[in-house]
C-alpha cells in the first residue's frame, strides 16, 4: 500500500522527490532524520533535528491541477486526527498544526504539472522529540515531547500519519470531503482577528470548498482562496 524509504541524509525530502519522481511509485514514502537544508512555504526554512520528523509523500492523481490546493488540507485534516490521539491540535489554515497556540507541525505542498498534473509532493515537518528551540522560535514552536512530557515513537507516529493520509485522500478522489468537516472541526482561526495582506479581518469559518470565510474591516463577508494570503500576528504575544 505504501513504502518507507529511509535515507542517512538529504538536502530536503521534497526535493529528492520533485527530482526523482520517475523512479517512484504512487506512496512512496521519503523520511530521513538527517535533513541539511528543509524547505519551508514562501522560501523560509525548515529546521530540524534527528528528533524530529521530515518526510514527503508522493501522489501520482489523475485530477485538474486546480485541485492541488486540496492536498494540504487533506494531509493538514490527517495529521490533526492523529496527533489529537496525542494531544489536542488544531489546523491553522492552510498549512500549519498548531498545539497549545504554537506551531507543532508544517506542510509544503508542491505540484509537478506539465499540461496535466505529473505529480504532488506532500511534505511534512512535526516537532516530535526535539525539546531546545532557538530564541526566536520559543513563543511560536512545541513538539509533542514538550507538550506531553514524553519521548514519542516517531515511526509509529509517522505509519499512523500516512495510513490516515491515504484514508482520506482516497476518500477525497471518490468525492468525499470528510477531510473538509475535519478542517472545519478543527480550525485554529475561527473567530480570530488577523492581518492578512496588513488588514485587520475576522475569520469566521472554512468553506466546503476548503477557502477561509472572513469579515473585512468595512465589514464584508469575503472568501479567501489558498495561496492569496499571508497570515501574520496570530501568535499570542
Ligand atoms: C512550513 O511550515 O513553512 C512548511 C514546512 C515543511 C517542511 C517539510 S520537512 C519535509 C519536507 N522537505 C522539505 O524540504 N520541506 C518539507
Amino acid at each position: 500500500m505504501y513504502n518507507i524509504i529511509k535515507f542517512e541524509t538529504l538536502p530536503s525530502t521534497n526535493k529528492y522527490l520533485k527530482e526523482n519522481y520517475q523512479n517512484h511509485d504512487e506512496f512512496t514514502v521519503i523520511t530521513t532524520d538527517n535533513q541539511t537544508n528543509g524547505k519551508g512555504r514562501m522560501t523560509r526554512v525548515w529546521n530540524s533535528t534527528k528528533d524530529d520528523l521530515t518526510f514527503s509523500i508522493l501522489l501520482k492523481p489523475n485530477i485538474d491541477s486546480s485541485y492541488i490546493s486540496q492536498i494540504p488540507l487533506i494531509i493538514g485534516a490527517s495529521l490533526c486526527i492523529i496527533i489529537n490521539k496525542y494531544i489536542k491540535s488544531e489546523i491553522k489554515w492552510p498549512n500549519d498544526i498548531m498545539v497549545n497556540n504554537k506551531k507543532i507541525a508544517g506542510i509544503l505542498v508542491e505540484g509537478i504539472t506539465s499540461n496535466k498534473v505529473d505529480a504532488i509532493v506532500v511534505g511534512v515537518g512535526i516537532n516530535v522529540n526535539s525539546i531546545s528551540f532557538p530564541d526566536d522560535l520559543l513563543i511560536k514552536a512545541t513538539s509533542l515531547k514538550k507538550e506531553l512530557n514524553k519521548t514519542v515513537d516517531k515511526e509509529k507516529l509517522l505509519n499512523q500519519i500516512i495510513k490516515e493520509f491515504i484514508i482520506l485522500y482516497n476518500e477525497f478522489l471518490n468525492g468525499n470531503k470528510k477531510y473538509l468537516n475535519i478542517c472545519i472541526e478543527n480550525n485554529y482561526l475561527k473567530n480570530k482577528q488577523i492581518y492578512v495582506n496588513n488588514e485587520l479581518i475576522e475569520v469566521l469559518d472554512i468553506n466546503f470548498n476548503g477557502n477561509l470565510i472572513i469579515k473585512d474591516s468595512n465589514n464584508n463577508i469575503k472568501e479567501l482562496y489558498y495561496g492569496e494570503v499571508t497570515l501574520n500576528k496570530v501568535y499570542e504575544e
